[in-house]
């Protein structure tokens, strides 16, 4: 029998606890033993809740307690996340996460004690919710250099874009539904402005290439000036607006970024749509996979913290390796990489947009005194030099 703790009673707290019971006899069967909750630290109490008799708010119980072996953190935020993850790994404990902000941010530093005290850092559920990717990026793409790694990586926003594009809902309705459905995170800015996507593909360039990326370089635009004109124009292009977050080498440099993004249905994640996340991945020799599934929500992301549980009780004594250095990963110049862009400016702004611009292609969506058009492949310095002389209404990254 393995006792566990789980800190935060939340969302994906209390999906973990519900996970364990409702598959207690395949989680048995898969781990090769049994796992019970021990402890769950939160600071409220749940008198209705048989969890009651679980719930302690003093950490330093479950950190001293020896019988604990594992420990689930799904708390969120860095502090006293941070802290307790760190306590609990020095002392010998395992710690899986669904935290990607305490991974991001000290991701390495924590593998690094884990490796030292043969325990395991696990944190599957920290990118693309129930969607395995961090197992696969570690355990299984180990023949290839990855070239690029692609995904949307948050829920929240997915939703909120697909209910714009096929319903016609306004932002603010998308996003309450999306709260209700318990995506968004605490403070939905988070998710609306990208910081969230952010965080994740921190992550997953970090693990791609080895070495830390710290998640204030990568270049970070949400998707709260996307409006019903934007997706007006995506329609007329056949195109679907998503947020896109991007680690990719090019030559011997990496650059990272999260941006909304026009894709046409050429691209496999045009059509992932509602709360669903994708992950594509190109390797050197393998070519390209794609991971695609629930990207948040209770259930699936507990699913995942879940499977770093059974991962741990089955390595007890042994650490997994993972290869995350703390040398820090300079990012390249999003300035230098090419691509088309789709522009609004005024319509009076029309001839010195043809001007500056050379061979674009205009877009009629119908849309009274706008112009909306595409350049040809240009730099992003070079885009942004000549949009300096517009007063552009709108500029979203294509990537046809
Ligand atoms: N708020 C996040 C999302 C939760 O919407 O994707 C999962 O990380």
């Amino acid at each position: 029998m393995i006792k566990i703790a789980v800190l935060g009673y939340g969302t994906v707290g209390s999906g973990v606890v519900e996970v364990l019971s409702t598959n207690y006899e395949k989680i048995t069967q898969r781990a090769r033993q049994e796992i019970e909750v021990k402890y769950v630290l939160d600071l409220r109490d749940f008198p209705e809740d048989p969890v009651q008799e679980k719930i302690v708010h003093d950490y330093s119980v479950i950190a001293k307690d020896p019988e604990v072996s594992v420990i689930v953190e799904t708390m969120g935020g860095v502090n006293p996340a941070y802290e307790f993850v760190k306590e609990a790994l020095e002392r010998g404990k395992s710690v899986c996460t669904s935290n990607k902000e305490l991974v991001a941010r000290h991701g390495a530093e924590l593998l690094e004690i884990a490796k030292e005290k043969k325990v395991n850092f696990l944190f599957e559920a920290s990118v693309g919710g129930g969607i395995p990717i961090i197992r696969p990026l570690n355990q299984s793409l180990t023949a290839d250099e990855i070239q690029e790694i692609t995904g949307i990586l948050n829920g929240t926003t997915n939703y909120i874009l697909t209910k714009m594009a096929r319903e016609g809902v306004s932002f603010s309705k998308a996003l309450k539904e999306a709260q209700e459905k318990g995506y968004a995170e605490r403070n939905p800015e988070a998710d609306v402005e990208g910081f969230d996507a952010c965080r994740k593909i921190a992550i997953l360039t970090s693990l791609a290439y080895g070495m830390q990326v710290d998640y204030e370089d990568i270049y970070t635009e949400g998707i709260s000036n996307i409006t019903d004109v934007d997706i007006s124009y995506a329609r007329e292009m056949g195109a679907s607006i998503k947020l896109l977050g991007t680690g990719r080498k090019v030559g011997q440099k990496v650059y990272a970024m999260i941006s909304p993004m026009l894709l046409n249905s050429d691209n496999p994640l045009f059509s992932v749509n509602d709360v669903f996340n994708a992950i594509f991945v190109r390797g050197n020799l393998l070519g390209d996979v794609m991971f695609y599934g629930a990207g948040a929500g209770k259930y699936p992301t507990a699913s995942a913290v879940v499977s770093d549980v059974v991962d741990a009780v089955k390595h007890l004594g042994t650490n997994i390796m993972t290869i995350w250095s703390s040398q820090k990963l300079e990012l390249a110049d999003k300035g230098e990489v090419s691509r088309r862009f789709f522009v609004r400016v005024p319509s009076a702004q029309e001839n010195k947009a043809r001007e500056l611009f050379g061979d674009i292609q205009e877009i009629d969506a119908g849309i009274l005194g706008d112009f909306g058009f595409t350049t040809p492949f240009i730099t992003e310095k070079e885009y942004e030099e000549k949009a300096k002389e517009l007063n552009v209404r709108r500029m979203i990254r294509m990537d046809f």
